[in-house]
């Protein structure tokens, strides 16, 4: 930990605009004026803006608008001038292709939001998957002090007895459905039960995932991960948040003092430790070429190996986010690994302190929610990252989430060329597959689907679930819902659309996956697979504009973290020319 904090008082960005008696300064004061804001609050005092994805069409973050006057509260308290922004909202249940493919058109927007406003400090209010990285990947892009505060995961689902979770019940019911165990009926009574309040998911799918990674990259208050949305606490997060952004201001604390190399690494053992989503892979990797951080797909298969999961939520295991605050949350897993020597204990956080000294003291209140590790879901639970004539730039599959038996497996390659081929086919009687079989899914990737959609965990067809069969070796360039589970490889690199190796199998290739040896190879020779790939054309159509043109053309693979090329890198927080 070396930060300095900046001398104060001092003169903020935003006096560039409100600062003085120029007439720029009395225009840009005057308009802002008209919503009742008194003279002597542009006075130099830190303007806050509270970034809020709050949208009716994001309902995961459909509350935001209520906690942000909580983080107002908050900045007001300790002599900010909150200011509420909404920004790009990428909603996962909504968004079409994928949110994912807005991931980056969000992260842009709000760069250019953050730089081109009067704003001195950021709270980042997020929660849905992909709003959470999108903000951080912009606050990290313009460098200015930011924190934040997610909505929060919503109540434990109950159906006839039974929790349920966001997402992996989805997936239960629906194969139960196709396996005649459960009628449409039942399914659709079961639908409301899964969303009982505000919030975001709540198993440990990519929602509760990237609120623990932001908190493990020292990037929001101890603690806010797991409170649920309709808690008091949660509220109680809010207005803190809001008053520590005025002190990070003031300190001059940004996200470059707090997202190290160390932080990173932090948050991949952090990932393991709790069972997190692969959507993670992809996220931290984008975040961390945003800051300039040199991270790799090796570096999470490296720093993973050896974290046993501890957290014992679906979709790896049996309890919900709710069960995970009442344990303690993430500040216990934190704790553990400060324990067992694989935490750095001195990475810097949003509070100023180091991530040990916020999670030292906590207590593991449920030791069946937040597993001793001789108990562990998976003792290695780290994402596995494979790599052979398949993936020559790899792929991953989460082992926690995965049947042990099918680690070592060779199998006989069905193919789908893509999302539509596997909806007609898949439940054709007549399609030859069996249980050993591998099911080989195309052109789902950053360029494919486009996006790279969450279609990764494929269901398997009916005649296989009939005879209580519930997973089978599935790989893709797509991604997987973190609330989703099975023997699934996902993110392979590169992708069919670009060319990869995955583009060129074919129905009876043998596929062998190899976990232990971190092996994913088709069983062809390299000049069968150097012809193949010589004839290879590509099969989707290019969009003539607009933005999927612009995504199409520049998005990167997942190995990198499927960012725009030309959006890597910190432009800063300079304020351009004034245009009045
Ligand atoms: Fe929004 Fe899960 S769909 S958090």
């Amino acid at each position: 930990m070396t930060f300095k904090k900046a001398e104060w008082p001092r003169k903020l960005r935003s006096q560039h605009w409100y600062g003085g008696n120029s007439r720029d300064a009395i225009y840009h004061r005057g308009w802002l004026k008209n919503q009742g804001h008194p003279h002597d609050l542009f006075d130099g005092r830190p303007i806050i803006g509270i970034l809020n994805t709050w949208s009716d069409l994001t309902p995961c973050n459909g509350h935001l608008r209520e906690l942000a006057e909580k983080v107002k509260a908050g900045v007001w308290e300790a002599g900010g001038f909150p200011v509420e922004v909404p920004v790009f909202s990428a909603s996962e249940n909504t968004f079409r292709p994928t949110a994912m493919m807005f991931r980056n058109l969000a992260a842009m927007a709000v760069e250019e939001a953050m730089r081109g406003q009067p704003i001195d400090g950021a709270v980042l209010m997020v929660g849905c998957d992909k709003t959470t990285p999108s903000l951080l990947m912009a606050a990290a892009s313009t460098d200015i002090p930011s924190i934040v505060v997610t909505g929060g995961p919503m109540l434990n689902g109950y159906f006839r007895g039974e929790r349920v979770g966001s997402g992996t019940h989805l997936w239960i019911f629906s194969e139960a459905v196709k396996a005649g165990e459960m009628t449409q009926e039942e399914f659709i009574e079961a639908e409301a039960s899964m969303s009982r309040s505000s919030g975001t998911c709540n198993t440990m799918g990519t929602a509760s995932t990237m609120a623990s990674m932001a908190e493990a990259l020292g990037m929001a208050l101890s603690g806010n991960a797991a409170i649920p949305a309709v808690d008091s606490r949660r509220r109680v997060m809010a207005q803190m948040t809001g008053r520590r952004i005025v002190e990070m201001v003031k300190d001059d604390l940004k996200p470059s003092d707090i997202l190290t190399k160390q932080a990173f690494e932090n948050a991949i053992r952090t990932n393991a430790a709790i069972g997190g989503s692969t959507n993670a892979v992809i996220h931290l990797l984008a975040i961390a070429g945003r800051v300039g951080v040199d991270l790799t797909l090796d570096d999470w298969d490296r720093l993973g190996r050896d974290i046993p999961t501890i957290v014992n939520l679906m979709p790896s295991g049996k309890y919900l986010m709710e069960e995970f605050f009442y344990a303690g949350g993430l500040p216990v897993v934190l704790k553990r690994l400060g324990e067992a020597g694989v935490l750095h204990r001195d990475a810097l956080t949003v509070s100023g302190a180091a991530i040990w000294d916020e999670v030292k003291d906590v207590v593991n209140w449920n030791e069946d929610v937040i597993l001793p590790a001789e108990k562990a879901l998976a003792q290695s639970g780290g994402i596995v990252v494979l790599k052979g004539n398949l993936a020559p730039r790899g792929a991953v599959l989460k082992p926690s989430a995965a049947t042990p038996a099918l680690m070592v497996h060779r199998g006989r390659a069905v193919v789908f060329e893509d999302i539509d081929d596997y909806k007609a086919k898949i439940e054709d009687e007549a399609l030859d597959i069996d249980e050993t079989c591998v099911m080989v899914l195309k052109n789902c990737g950053p360029k494919g689907y486009p996006g790279m959609a969450e279609v990764g965990n494929m269901g398997l067809p009916p005649k296989v679930l009939r005879k209580g069969i519930t997973d089978m070796v599935r790989i893709s360039d797509a991604r997987m819902s973190g609330t989703a589970y099975g023997t699934v490889v996902l993110h392979t690199s590169p992708e069919a659309a670009a060319g990869g190796p995955l583009a060129v199998v074919r129905d009876g290739d043998m596929i062998s996956l190899d976990v232990p040896n971190r092996s994913l190879t088709v069983e062809i020779s390299d000049e069968e697979m150097a012809a193949r790939l010589a004839a290879w054309t590509p099969s989707h159509e290019m969009p003539a504009s607009g933005y999927a043109w612009l995504h199409q053309t520049h998005v990167e693979g997942a190995d990198t973290g499927a960012d725009l090329d030309f959006l890597k890198g910190c432009r800063g927080r300079e304020v351009g020319k004034d245009s009045h």
